[in-house]
């Protein structure tokens, strides 16, 4: 006898997702209703779900927003962001808009170059060890652009060693890192395979056992750096500036607080890494660690008054986003966004990016240094609490705007709003 609530689904994986849809509804007991909810959420992408993914039933749509006003490196540029929080595209909006008059955002780049570690373990001396495969730089370099000739076609492939002795629980160990240039790639397929072609040999010279051989996403070699200067005319004036400073140096010193600072960068940057088909874990993941170098967690980035009592921007961040493979180059919502932004390479997609990081993070410290963030809020957030309690059409504005009028954003005042409209309709 079949278990309909059991978990373990027989060849589940081989089923076409419709079918498997229909597993779920009877596992789950979905109405109709849920199931034609999940079904119609697929928008004639579930053929591609289902490359993406494993397992695939429908797709979850995103908002795609657009930030107007972004000028990068003397370019203007209108930037998709994909994202579920309101305000995070307006305060992009607000923030490159007020720094227009100083030439909006320059960038610069260290190159698109990305690591990959090879655990080495069981060394009696991991020094020599560390010698033993320096020797073999040349072989190395061979092996690495042998497994990605395209790579190597556009001008990429192995670029340096680095290997390191660390201290761990269980004694030293040596850890080498292949430097490679992957160009237009993110890279994370490059630099793997690159290290797993390797590891046999480096086992072979050395007599020491590989255990891990992949990317590190602390990608400290393709940092995205950016610049801007707020005049203090567009701030609204000295006492605000003096106060983002004081939000800026509070982040700094503490985590609690540069987790959350972070946070608010990342609403940005995630947006647009998302927007583009991009591995938001991985930017995500090395943003963070990032921000830790100097042995605590700290702002990712940094504040200051100019000569002229300008408020003066600045984000480095490793920042590793591809233009070719994985979901960027076959999502059709990625590629059409990829359009709007008019690159060409990876680099001028990470410039785009960092500049939104760091415009996320001046309206963040604004809002908060002055009215607070629940004001800007309040307009989309009434209307999602309108949502909430069931409120359709032409109910969705009359309760967001009764909402805005009474100055707070309440379910239970929605709900009460809501039964009201509908008894006097
Ligand atoms: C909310 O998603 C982001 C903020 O909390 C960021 C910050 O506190 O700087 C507003």
């Amino acid at each position: 006898m079949s278990d309909d609530t059991s978990s373990r689904i027989e060849g589940f994986h081989k089923m076409a997702p419709d079918a498997r849809l229909q597993a779920v509804a009877r596992q789950a007991k979905l109405g109709n209703e849920a199931v034609a909810t999940l079904a119609d959420a697929a928008s004639g992408q579930i053929e591609l779900a289902d490359r993406l993914v494993e397992n695939a039933i429908t797709s979850m749509a995103i908002p795609v927003g657009i930030a107007t006003n972004v000028t990068v490196d003397g370019r203007d540029v209108l930037v998709p962001m994909a994202t579920e929080e309101s305000s995070v595209i307006a305060a992009v909006c607000n923030s490159a808009k007020r720094c227009r008059s100083t030439g909006g955002f320059r960038t610069s780049t260290s190159g698109p170059v990305m690591a990959a570690q090879i655990q080495l373990l069981g060394a009696s001396d991991p020094e020599n060890v560390r010698l033993k495969v320096l020797e073999r730089i040349g072989e190395i370099k061979a092996i690495c652009d042998e497994t990605d000739p395209l790579l190597l076609k556009f001008g990429g492939g192995f670029r340096e060693l680095d290997i390191r002795v660390i201290d761990t629980a269980e004694g030293p160990m040596t850890v080498v890192h292949i430097i490679v240039d992957t160009r237009d790639a993110m890279g994370a397929n490059a630099v793997n395979s690159m290290a797993e072609a390797l590891a046999p040999k480096l086992e072979e010279w050395t007599g020491a056992r590989s255990l891990l051989r992949i990317l590190t996403n602390l990608a400290d070699r393709r940092l995205a750096r950016v610049r801007a200067v707020w005049p203090v005319e567009e701030i609204g004036g000295e006492q605000v500036r003096d106060d983002m400073l004081s939000a800026y140096h509070f982040a700094d010193a503490d985590p609690y607080r540069a987790a959350t600072h972070n946070k608010g960068i990342m609403n940005g940057i995630s947006a647009v890494v998302l927007a583009t088909g991009n591995d938001t874990r991985a930017i995500e993941a090395g943003a963070h660690a990032y921000a830790a170098k100097d042995g605590w967690y700290r702002s990712m980035t940094r504040w200051e008054k100019d000569g002229d009592g300008n408020l003066v921007g600045i984000l480095e961040m490793p920042l590793a986003v591809g233009l070719i493979g994985g979901a960027t180059k076959i999502h059709p919502t990625a590629q059409a966004n990829l359009k709007i932004l008019g690159v060409k390479t990876a680099d001028e997609l990470a410039r785009i990016i960092v500049s939104v990081g760091l415009a996320q993070n001046f309206g963040a410290m604004r809002a908060l240094a002055t009215t607070g963030i629940q004001k800007g809020h309040m307009a989309l957030h009434a209307q999602n609490v309108a949502l909430m309690v069931g409120a359709v059409g032409a109910e969705i504005d009359k309760v967001a705007e009764e909402l805005k009028a009474l100055g707070k954003v309440r379910q239970d005042l929605a709900e009460g709003i809501l039964a009201r409209l509908r008894s006097e309709a």
